[in-house]
Order: structure tokens, then sequence, then C-alpha cells
């Protein structure tokens, strides 16, 4: 049976979490990823996902302190990080460095986790022409910590709103990146070869580049008397409208509701989450008339887009951010599949030149 994409396709069995997209749910190891938001720091939350367990008290202290001691990146890749192009993107970048680290395997997952925001800020900070800011050791928070490297802040609302944004992403079965981890684990090749086909494949803007493409949008409509004309022309001109539509969820992602929860029970919400609300609204109907069964609702790029847009976060940054806790699931996933492992090799249908099977 031919299924282009491997669409419904089941390609392995997983503990990690499970999705149901008629429904709308989404559970990391048998509870509501919205229940970690509610009770469980990033930490705690990577730990779960990661071994399947809660850490007891030392084994979270345990768990940050690694993380906070493996945050520096080491001096022979920051020379390899200066040597990029200036003007190669902070993804392009994210995959090189990482592909060039040289870890023994033993909890590599870990000092993954805990060094890619560090790539990150260095990247984004010398792009910006601003003074490199060290990891401190003295913010014990993993998020905390990021923020800080990138804003040189330590605002506690901006630590909860992305805390929020990094948990909700952390895992989400096989996604087109995670499959590609997977792939790469199943030759018995290392973690680092595995995270760094992922990186690649995040960066397609169909998968983790979505919402740059949802500011853009934005952008463009600019006002809410403009919306309906432009999801309309974008349609009749057979683009798609970022943000929307899922392959899993055919109905609206659990991970944009909560999202947009966050950003509205903020304080002060901001003006343009109007515009944002008003233009789901309006292409959720459109989405409906031109693509009538398809079921095309919004995404967790679309608030993502949002959220990042309320932090002030710049748009090239968004799909790296996005990296630093899908590569919590990325980890999971590896290890899953180095635990049980059958190598990926699908068929194909040759429909080349003197096909023998063709009548
Ligand atoms: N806008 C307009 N039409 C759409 C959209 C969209 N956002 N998404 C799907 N469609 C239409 C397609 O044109 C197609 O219509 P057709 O049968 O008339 O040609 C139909 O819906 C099915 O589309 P597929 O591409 O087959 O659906 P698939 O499940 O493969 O796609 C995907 C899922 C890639 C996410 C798609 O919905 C899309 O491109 N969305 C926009 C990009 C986006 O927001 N990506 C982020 C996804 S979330 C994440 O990766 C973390």
């Amino acid at each position: 049976m031919y299924q282009p994409g491997l669409k419904g396709v089941i390609a392995t069995e997983t503990e990690i979490s499970f999705i149901d997209g008629e429904q709308g749910t989404l559970l990391y190891r048998g509870l509501p990823a919205y229940t970690f938001v509610q009770y469980y720091t990033f930490e705690e939350t990577a730990f779960y996902i990661l071994y399947g367990k809660f850490p007891n008290e030392s084994e979270c202290d345990q768990f940050e302190s690694k993380l906070v001691n493996n945050r520096h990146i080491p001096k022979y890749v920051k020379k390899i990080m200066d040597q990029l192009p200036e003007n190669l993107g902070i993804m392009d970048v994210l995959r090189t460095t990482i592909s060039s680290l040289d870890m023994n395997e033993e909890e590599a997952e870990l000092k993954l986790i805990a060094v890619i925001p560090t790539i990150i800020s260095y990247r984004y900070r010398k792009m910006k022409k601003l003074q490199e800011v060290e990891p401190d050791p003295s913010i014990h928070s993993h998020v905390e910590n990021f923020v800080y490297m990138l804003t040189e802040k330590k605002e506690k609302n901006v630590v909860a709103i992305l805390e929020t944004y990094l948990i909700l992403t952390m895992e989400h079965g096989l996604n087109a990146s995670t499959f590609a981890a997977r792939v790469t684990i199943s030759t018995k090749s290392d973690l680092i070869a595995a995270i760094t086909s992922a990186l690649g494949t995040m960066k397609g803007p169909l998968h983790g580049g979505a919402p740059t493409g949802v500011i853009r949008l934005l952008d463009e409509i600019n006002t809410i008397d403009r919306i309906h004309d432009v999801i309309l022309a974008k349609l009749k001109k057979k683009e798609r409208i970022m943000g929307f539509g899922h392959r899993v969820y055919k109905t609206v992602d659990p991970r944009a509701t909560a999202l947009k929860d966050t950003i509205t029970n903020m304080d002060e919400v901001p003006l343009w989450m109007e515009l944002a609300i008003e233009t789901e609204r309006e292409t959720i109907k459109l989405l409906n008339e031109y693509k009538p069964n398809q079921k095309l609702y919004t995404n967790v790029e679309y608030y993502a887009a949002a959220i990042m847009k309320t932090l002030d976060i710049d748009s090239e940054l968004f799909t790296a951010i996005f990296s630093s806790s899908r590569i919590v699931g990325w980890c999971a996933h590896a290890i899953e599949q180095s635990n049980n492992n059958t190598i990926y090799r699908p068929a194909v249908k040759y429909v080349g030149k003197n096909n023998p099977n063709a009548r």
C-alpha cells in the first residue's frame, strides 16, 4: 500500500506521547501536556518525558545541576561558530554547531538540552553586535538563564510565558523532525547525528519554520478590515495559510488554545492580539469554504508566533527556540528507538522508464 508522506501509516510504537487529532488531546506519557504547564517546571517535564518518571527531590537537584554545569560552549566549538559566514541563518548555525560537538554518549541528551540555549544566544547576540552574555551559574532555572543570556534581563513574567511555550512544544509524536532523528538512530548512528538530522528537518517552513510565516501574514494583513481580502486572495492563488492545518489535528491544536489563553490572561493583553484572534476566526471560516472536508484549524505555530511577538523575540529566532524545547522529545525518541531497534527502510513503488510491472 502506497501512502504519500506516510500519511496515517504506523511506523513504530511509542510510550512517549499520545495524540488524538479528532478530540484535540495531547498526553505526555499519559498526562495532559497542559498539566505540566500548571504544576511542573521545564526541568521536571523534561525528566519525565526522557525517563518516564517524575524525579524525586535529589534527582531533580542533580538534573538541574547537570544542566547548569553543561551550559558552556566548548572553546573549539566557539571558534567554529565564529568562522561561520555572517549571513548564515540561526538554524543552519545551530545544525552545524551541534554536529561539531564531541560528546561521549553518557547523558549526551542532557548536555544537548543544556548547551542549545547558549549556542542560540551566543550567535544571536553576535548577529546583533551585542556583547556576549555568559550563562549565569547562579540562575538555576534553565528557562530563566536562557532569557537572561538572550536579553540580559531577568523578568519573571517573560520567563513564565516562555516556559509555558517550551513545555507545550517539548514532544509531539512522530512529527517530521522526530522521525528524522529516529531514522538516523535506527542505523546505530549516534545522538549527535540524530539531532543534526532533526535540526535540518525542523528548519523547513512546513514544520518548524511556520511562525515566521505567521508573523509575515499578520504584518501583511495589518488591519482588521483587510483580513478577508488578504486571506481570500491567498486561497485563490492556492497559497497555504501559515499557522493553519495539521497532519494529525483535525480540530484546533490544544497547544494553540493553551498559548492563546496564556496571552489573553495577561494583565495587559497586547493590542495586536485582536488582529490575531480575528484573523484566526475569518481564516477558519474561509478555509472551511475553500477546502471543505479538510478540517483545517489553527496549529501550535500560529500562537507560537503570538508568544514570540509578545516577548518581543526576533522572528529569526523562532525555529531555534522551538528546537530548544523539542530537543527533549528528539532525545526521548532516540533513547526509545535504541532500546527496541529495527532499522527504518521503507519500500518504494517504481514508476520510471521500462517498469517491468507496468502493463
Ligand atoms: N492553507 C491552505 N490550504 C491548506 C493548508 C493551509 N495552511 N493546509 C492544508 N491545506 C490544504 C491543502 O492545500 C490540501 O488541499 P487539496 O487537497 O485541495 O490540495 C489539503 O488541505 C491537504 O493538505 P496536505 O498538505 O495533504 O495536508 P498535510 O496533512 O500533509 O499537511 C501541513 C499538514 C504541512 C501542516 C499543512 O497543513 C500546511 O502546510 N500548513 C501550513 C504550514 C504550517 O502551519 N505548518 C506548521 C505545522 S505545526 C508543526 O509543524 C509544529
